[in-house]
């Protein structure tokens, strides 16, 4: 059987009183698109968070291929080949699209002078290997359209050759032909075996693209489905109902359900 890349395992997480996460368990396999969805407050993008290292989890643990690991920070986990793109993209807005994609690890030739000529050739690659057109890498970031920063946020994380590329709300933002455009880079990366994760409120982008969906509600696991086994309604329906994959009794949900609020 082909190990995950990802395996997280009984996370945990609260922020004082707020129980964010209650054992929740994800598994992504390598090339796969794990749509991830639920209701503002689910706990999605702190069950991400976790993953990256920016989070620390109360317990549960994480597998990277395999290997327990405990990332102290994002740092550390791209080192590991993971990534992530936050929906406001993170960037520097009165940079060029080159020095963006590079920022904080500009080339330099004899560990002095900037390398400008390799930045901007290595910065046209990585554009051009995600299929996306930035008309220029001179281009200062602010004055792009905002499915374009959102290229060029892409783009920097995929110049860390990542293994796993996790994409917060990408196009809450977008425009209708930016969220085509944000849809089709996602299908060459996983043609160049990338695996990937995408929260998103929109069921449509992630059966789309997705192989498989998860369903988070108040911090549970609530339903996870392979696309082709399932239908927008039925996540739609999770997402709403949030009925336990585990089908308890009417009698056991009211009465276990609080008591592990509780004990929780
Ligand atoms: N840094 C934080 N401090 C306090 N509470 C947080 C923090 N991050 C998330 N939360 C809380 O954890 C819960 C899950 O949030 P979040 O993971 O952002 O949900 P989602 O991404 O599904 O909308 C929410 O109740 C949120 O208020
Ligand atoms: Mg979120």
């Amino acid at each position: 059987m082909t190990t995950p890349i990802v395996e997280m395992r009984d996370i945990c997480k609260s922020f004082g009183p707020v129980l964010a996460l209650v054992n929740v368990n994800l598994r992504l396999m390598p090339g796969e698109i794990l749509g991830l969805v639920g209701d503002n407050s689910a706990g999605k993008s702190t069950l991400m968070k976790i993953l990256t290292g920016a989070y620390q989890r109360d317990s549960g643990s994480v597998r990277i291929s395999g290997a327990e690991t405990n990332f102290r920070s994002p740092h550390e986990s791209r080192k590991l080949g993971i990534e992530m793109i936050y929906q406001d993209f993170a960037l520097c807005g009165n940079m060029d699209v080159a020095q963006n994609i590079f920022l904080g690890r500009w080339p330099r030739r004899f560990g002095l002078f900037v390398d400008r000529a390799r930045m901007y050739r290595e910065a046209q690659a990585d554009l051009l290997r995600l299929k996306v057109d930035v008309n220029s890498v001179f281009q200062k970031v602010e004055s792009l359209s905002g499915g374009r920063q959102q290229s060029v946020a892409i783009a920097r994380a995929v110049s860390f050759a990542p293994k796993v590329v996790v994409f917060d709300e990408p196009t809450a933002n977008l425009s209708v032909t930016a969220t085509d455009r944000m849809l089709e880079t996602m299908t060459e990366l996983k043609r160049q075996g990338v695996a990937q994760i995408l929260i998103s409120h929109r069921l449509t982008d992630i059966f789309a693209v997705g192989d498989r969906v998860m369903v988070l509600k108040r911090g549970r696991g609530v339903g996870d489905r392979y696309i082709r086994h399932s239908s927008e309604r039925e996540v739609l329906e999770l997402i709403v109902t949030g009925t336990p994959e585990t089908a308890l009794t009417a009698d056991e949900a009211t009465r276990g359900a609080s008591a592990q609020e509780i004990t929780a």
